[in-house]
């Protein structure tokens, strides 16, 4: 194992490895993950929990009849320590539901390097685009502008950088001379319903190794 990475113990369908989704979100990530779930997986989520208190993804994990919250900054606190005391805040949290694995599903802060170290390995993110190309929060305006012909999505590894750290599985997407921001990002959605549990069956079964 390289760099301090520490993967998830292996799951069953009897002893599911238990996750938690982090959203910002309208989070139909969350959701496609949510109906995969429906029949038993070595995965289950345990927790939803989001960034803001009113983020629409909170209401499909509701529906599931998964504790779903929002844990906004702390803006009582002062700026400096904001950062930080948001964090404790979402771990603690983490901590109490005895998650085991951390999803990020859409969820739009960085993570600072105290974070990632205490769940490095166990820290998943999904990027729309093919990694290394076009980190950051415009993926899809950034490929429209270089003018790639050929997108997708990343799941990788968290690590102490931006849309860094080992990569676990990319799927590719036509890029159409027709298509703008919104329509490519519609289409990077569907195929990250399929990569992101797939990832998860298989890091969650002890298929994957560093
Ligand atoms: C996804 O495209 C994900 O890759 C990106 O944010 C989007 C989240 O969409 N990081 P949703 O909230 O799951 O609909």
């Amino acid at each position: 194992m390289s760099d301090g990475f520490v993967l998830p113990r292996a799951g069953t369908e009897e002893d599911p490895v238990r996750l938690a989704v982090l959203i910002s979100g309208g989070g139909s990530g969350l959701a496609a993950l949510l109906r995969y779930q429906q029949t038993p997986r070595c995965h289950r989520t345990v927790l939803v929990l989001a960034d803001k208190t009113d983020a629409g993804g909170l209401q499909h994990g509701r529906g599931a009849g998964i504790k779903s919250i929002g844990v906004p900054l702390p803006m009582h606190v002062e700026k400096a320590e904001r950062r930080v005391t948001h964090e404790q805040l979402v771990d603690a949290e983490l901590e109490a539901a005895d998650v085991e694995l951390v999803v990020l599903s859409g969820y739009m802060r960085i993570l600072s390097p105290w974070f990632v170290r205490r769940w490095k390995g166990r820290l998943l993110n999904i990027h729309p685009s093919l990694l290394p190309d076009f980190p950051g929060a415009h993926a899809h305006r950034d490929a429209l502008a270089a003018g790639a012909t050929v997108t997708g999505c990343t799941v990788h590894l968290v690590d102490e950088g931006v849309d860094s750290g080992p990569i676990l599985a990319q799927m590719e997407v036509e890029v159409r001379p027709e298509d703008d921001e919104g329509a490519l990002q519609e289409r990077v959605k569907v195929v990250e319903h399929v990569v992101y549990p797939d990832v998860l069956d298989r890091i969650c079964s002890g298929l994957i190794s560093l």
